[in-house]
């Protein structure tokens, strides 16, 4: 399994009346690999799981997976399966129903085809839940039937649109460690969408930011987050984003850059070179926050431990990290 579903998009272009919703996008996944796409909403992402799927055909471009131009192969005739955000479930269907429907529609006889789906139910935590209908199961578990779904189609290349979308914090702590460890042990490629800072940080090989149809990194997620390409990158993956300062300013003059510190890499020391006020302090629990305001009006946020000591409206010095300052340049925002 591990040399199959190697996946190479090439120019792809689609525009709806006005909208281009993918503008030239080359992209390449490696076969077994899992990589995430992430960018704003209306970016992209799920036009590419669209194109790849064959629910919809590309203006321009090629979409090859496994050496194979598949433009023109109908859906059911490509080995991917597509997890969608809103799981799709048939509602008048048992959730056995619902598991057995895709390998009845392929023929696969009825002992068979029970014992796959009760496997599949065995391996995501839902064989309980098997007589039920899908409006009697909750989120996580409807996410949970979806999956196991997808898994039974047995594809060589799995599309998992915001999968953990719809689902609370702790759950999606657990799913995405169940995702994860699901990919190692199948070792199938992996495309797989989300606009989140932690699953684009932590599932996946690989990440792909796009914005506007464009992919303006991909890479590893440490090597996306530690070198930013540019500045859209420098601002969407971090969370609260990477300072920005047009010119420098209090991070160093230097003309024509754009000078980037993030909030963890500035901080409190009562000699640093920096003075700000705190403006607004949110105690996250494990963190605080500071949002800071220098005297030029630059405003700089801080991550700090969880007691920094100060209030709103006190003056606190800051020190950057000398070794993880960004520079931009100014015009086009690119990495310098
Ligand atoms: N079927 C469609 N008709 C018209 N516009 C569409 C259609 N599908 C997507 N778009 C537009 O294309 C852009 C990209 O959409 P999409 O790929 O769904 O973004 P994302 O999944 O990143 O939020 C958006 O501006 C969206 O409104
Ligand atoms: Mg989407």
């Amino acid at each position: 399994m591990g040399n199959r579903g190697a996946i190479r998009l090439e120019s792809l272009t689609r525009s709806y009346g006005r909208v281009v919703a993918l503008d030239d996008v080359d992209l390449e996944v490696r076969a077994g690999e899992m990589i995430t796409l992430v960018g704003p909403s209306g970016s992209g992402k799920s036009t590419i799981l669209r194109l790849i799927a064959g629910l919809d055909r590309p203006d321009q471009g090629r979409i090859v997976v496994d050496g194979q131009d598949v433009v023109r192969v109908p859906p059911h005739r490509r080995a991917v399966a597509m997890v969608f955000q809103d799981y799709a479930l048939y509602p008048h269907l048992t959730v056995l129903g619902n598991l057995l429907f895709g390998l009845r529609v392929r023929r696969v006889r009825r002992a068979e085809a029970e014992r796959r789906a009760r496997a599949a139910a065995d391996r995501l935590g839902i064989a309980d839940l098997l007589d039920r209908y899908p409006d009697q199961t909750s989120g996580g578990q409807r996410q949970r039937i979806a999956l196991a779904r997808a898994l039974l189609r047995e594809p060589t290349v799995y599309l998992l649109d915001e999968p953990l979308a719809s689902l609370d914090a702790p759950l999606r702590f657990a799913t995405r460690a169940d995702l994860l460890a699901l990919h190692r042990e199948l070792g199938t490629t992996t495309i797989h969408v989300t606009h989140d800072q932690a699953e684009a940080m932590t599932l996946g090989d690989r990440v792909a930011v796009l914005d506007r149809g464009r992919v303006r990194q991909i890479g590893p997620p440490q090597q996306v987050y530690d070198e930013p390409a540019d500045t859209f990158v420098a601002g969407f993956l971090g969370s609260p984003p990477m300072n920005l300062v047009p010119g420098g300013g209090v991070l160093g003059g230097a003309a024509g850059l754009i000078l980037g510190v993030r909030p963890e890499d500035l901080a409190l020391d009562t000699d640093g070179p920096i003075e700000a006020t705190v403006e607004a302090a949110e105690a996250l629990g494990s963190e605080t926050i500071l949002l800071t305001r220098c005297p030029d009006g630059t405003r700089l946020t801080v991550r700090t431990g969880p007691r920094p000591g100060v209030r709103p409206g006190e003056g606190v010095r800051l020190r950057p990290d000398p070794g993880r300052l960004h520079r931009f340049d100014a015009e086009t925002g690119r990495r310098r």
